[in-house]
């Protein structure tokens, strides 16, 4: 798949996301469709119709779930997904090597054919104290972060969802084809909102970042269209 920008439609019902989505099939003469993320918040109010109904409109998704559950549970819950037709869906890689091969196993059609799966090493909002103190993980973040990278990579996944600034490790770590999906990625004269360690589309595609993923900078814009082409051409283009 090529590198594109996701935008990350963090709503929280099906209506307020279609008319997000419809502004799209109104401004658009490109015929370029976003890349959807579809989170928990979305797919817990409406179900998997919401995807269904993304997908019907020529969509592709990122089903954003972070399973992390036993083995058996996660296998089981990725089959059902599988018949769903995202594009990618993510698990945590703290779930371990045997949940993270049990969820591909559970993925992959009888065709052979499956999603793409990524994993989230650790979240950005944990910090180094939260790491030491509550985690009892002593090693420094970046260690972990390319630790749980390497594990996902051996246990046959597809990429991370990391910083756009580990980016260039995750790649030196585990090899240029392994995907590196970045959140924290802000417009250079953009809010920074709760986003801490953030780059521009530019930067991120200089670092090695295969998709970014941008929510409130387009989502919140005061005209979404023009933000989203806004990241595609830098992202993309320039
Ligand atoms: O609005 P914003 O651009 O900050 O949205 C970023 C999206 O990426 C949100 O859906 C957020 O949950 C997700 N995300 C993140 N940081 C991570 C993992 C996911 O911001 N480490």
């Amino acid at each position: 798949m090529a590198r594109d920008v996701i935008v990350a439609c963090d709503f929280a019902d099906a209506k307020t996301t279609l008319d997000f989505l419809d502004l799209f099939e109104k401004n658009s003469n490109t015929g370029r469709k976003p890349f959807v993320k579809i989170g928990m918040e979305l797919f817990y109010a409406e179900g998997p119709s919401i995807v269904r109904e993304i997908k019907s409109r020529g969509h592709k998704i990122f089903l954003d779930l972070k399973l992390h559950d036993i083995p058996n549970t996660v296998k089981k819950t990725m089959a059902v997904l599988s018949k769903l037709d995202v594009d990618i869906t993510n698990l945590h890689a703290a779930g371990t090597s045997s949940m993270m091969k049990a969820a591909l196993e559970g993925l992959t059609r009888e065709d052979g054919t499956r999603p793409l799966l990524i994993a989230v090493t650790q979240l950005t909002s944990t910090d180094r104290e939260a790491l030491e103190n509550e985690l009892l993980i002593k090693e420094p973040m970046e260690e972990v972060v390319m630790s749980y990278a390497l594990n996902a990579k051996n246990s046959g996944l597809d990429g991370v969802v990391c910083s756009p600034l580990e980016a260039k490790a995750v790649h030196d770590t585990c090899g240029k084809s392994f995907l590196t999906v970045t959140p924290g990625v802000r417009f250079d004269d953009g809010e920074k909102g709760d986003q801490k360690r953030v780059m521009t589309p530019r930067e991120a595609r200089k670092a090695g970042s295969d998709y970014i993923v941008m929510g409130r900078p387009i989502t919140a814009a005061a005209d979404p269209c023009a933000a989203y082409f806004r990241a595609v051409r830098e992202f993309l283009e320039d």
